[in-house]
């Protein structure tokens, strides 16, 4: 099984999924989080890649980062959302936020020049973004084509894999054209450059995203690790050890490694300039990924980037509300943040519920909020509170609450989020000039 970023395919089964591809489940860490979102709280985000050092850094007021990306292309429906209400959330924690604006990837993966995706950007999604309450303190809004240091990243970065990897993970052809070949690369520096010197150096950085990201994620986390200096690891032989990577500099790097390690409170240390290692015999795997983190600061004292890995959520893609995905292509299907609230509305009343046939067979056996699209609107964005919650679910399964009268809320509802949401873009739009930079 392969997931192609770039299909509209609906996931299913998201426990096979993260079995399959290795992504741990995020449910465990959730009690840990201060004051977890709904979509953190109700399973939504259900997945992660390495979040337990962004917990680690907000556990110590650490300083982290989160950063994402859009394809400007279509119209933006609720379901894009739960990217910014993370990216919220975390920056209420106190981390700074980065979003680009992927018009390399609209070149490639969708034929939109650059620039008319910059102008898209710059008139939907950047507008909606800030309407749904970004951080102009914490957060900048970039252009990949037009961020120097993202680009130059790319380059660098592209000569840690090859063709081969790339056809692996993407499924590329002959016929593919090389900007949508180069464009993962392009989002591997989007989510590596936030720890460029220039954006205050190494630091937790995590990437919120749909599970279709996957793979560019494993991509980063694999680049980032081959362009650190320095490999600390149980080697083949069973021996814990710093090993040096880089071409340069390898008797300076095995004596600042030596020096941290004693300081660590190692004894056993046997340096081999020759195998570029420095064996630390007398230590446990448990330590090693402290160590690793001590050495970073000297990678990039030596010319290295010393990125540590970044970490990635994933969350799950809305229903819509016909019942298939949610698709921007599809207005029937999805409710735009540009929609009209009696639109809107309109389009909740028809949906499909997980209603029983007839009303006195609901009355009877009540309702399926789990197979339901409007139950789905609450869960992930319309009804905040656990309780209001879980009293509506008792109602629908009781057989207490029946369809009609459930939608008409659910509609009320949305209708007063656009409509409140419509004033909020038009205060949006006189402040872009505070979120988007252009270098
Ligand atoms: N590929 C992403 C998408 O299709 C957009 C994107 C570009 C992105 N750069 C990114 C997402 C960096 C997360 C992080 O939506
Ligand atoms: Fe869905 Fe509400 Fe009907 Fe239950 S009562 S199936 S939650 S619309």
């Amino acid at each position: 099984m392969r997931i192609d970023p770039w299909s509209s395919a609906q996931f299913q089964d998201y426990a096979r999924l993260r079995d399959e591809f290795g992504i741990e489940p995020f449910e465990p860490l959730v009690a840990k989080l201060p004051h977890p979102a709904r979509i953190f709280r109700r399973g939504v985000v259900f997945g992660h890649r390495g979040f337990q050092r962004v917990l680690d850094a907000i556990e110590h007021n650490e300083h982290f980062s989160v950063m994402t990306g859009f394809v400007p292309s279509g119209p933006m429906h609720i379901g894009h959302k739960m990217v910014i209400d993370q990216v919220n959330y975390f920056t209420s924690l106190g981390a700074d936020a980065y979003i680009g604006v992927a018009d390399i990837e609209a070149l490639g993966a969708r034929h939109i020049s650059t620039n008319r995706a910059d102008e898209i950007a710059l008139e939907h999604y950047i507008t909606n973004y800030i309407a749904l309450g970004l951080d102009a303190k914490k957060c900048q809004i970039y252009f990949q084509s037009k961020r120097k240091p993202v680009m130059d990243l790319a380059y660098v970065s592209a000569h840690e894999t090859n063709w081969n990897e790339m056809r692996a993970i993407y499924g590329f052809e002959d016929s593919t054209n090389m900007c949508k070949v180069f464009s993962p690369i392009v989002q591997v520096a989007d989510i590596l450059h936030p720890q460029l010197e220039r954006y205050g150096g190494p630091k937790p950085v995590v990437v919120p995203v749909g599970v279709d990201q996957d793979p560019h994620i494993r991509l980063t986390r694999g680049i980032a690790f081959a362009q650190r200096y320095y490999n600390v690891m149980v080697a083949k032989d069973g021996r814990p050890g710093v090993f040096v990577k880089a071409d340069h500099s390898i008797e300076e790097l095995l004596n600042e490694a030596e020096n941290v390690a004693r300081g660590m409170g190692f004894k056993k240390l046997k340096k081999i300039p020759a195998y570029k290692a420095l064996y630390l015999d007398d230590a446990k795997p448990d330590d090693l990924p402290k160590l690793d983190e001590k050495l970073i600061p000297i990678e990039v004292k030596y010319g290295g980037y010393g990125f540590i890995p970044p970490a990635s959520t994933y969350h799950r893609f809305m229903t819509g509300l016909t019942g298939e995905k949610m698709s921007s292509s599809k207005p029937e299907t999805a409710i735009y943040l540009t929609d009209t609230p009696k639109d809107a509305e309109k389009k909740v009343r028809s949906s499909k519920t997980g209603g029983a046939v007839s009303v006195e067979e609901q009355r009877k056996t009540g309702g399926k909020p789990e197979a339901c699209s409007v139950y789905e609107l609450f869960v992930y964005h319309f009804i905040d509170s656990d309780e209001e919650l879980a009293e509506i679910y008792n109602k629908c399964t009781g057989g207490k609450m029946l369809c009609g009268e459930c939608k008409q809320f659910a509609a009320s509802l949305v209708g007063k989020f656009l409509e409140d949401f419509a004033h909020k873009r038009e205060e949006a739009k006189k402040r872009i000039d505070e979120f988007v930079r252009y270098d």
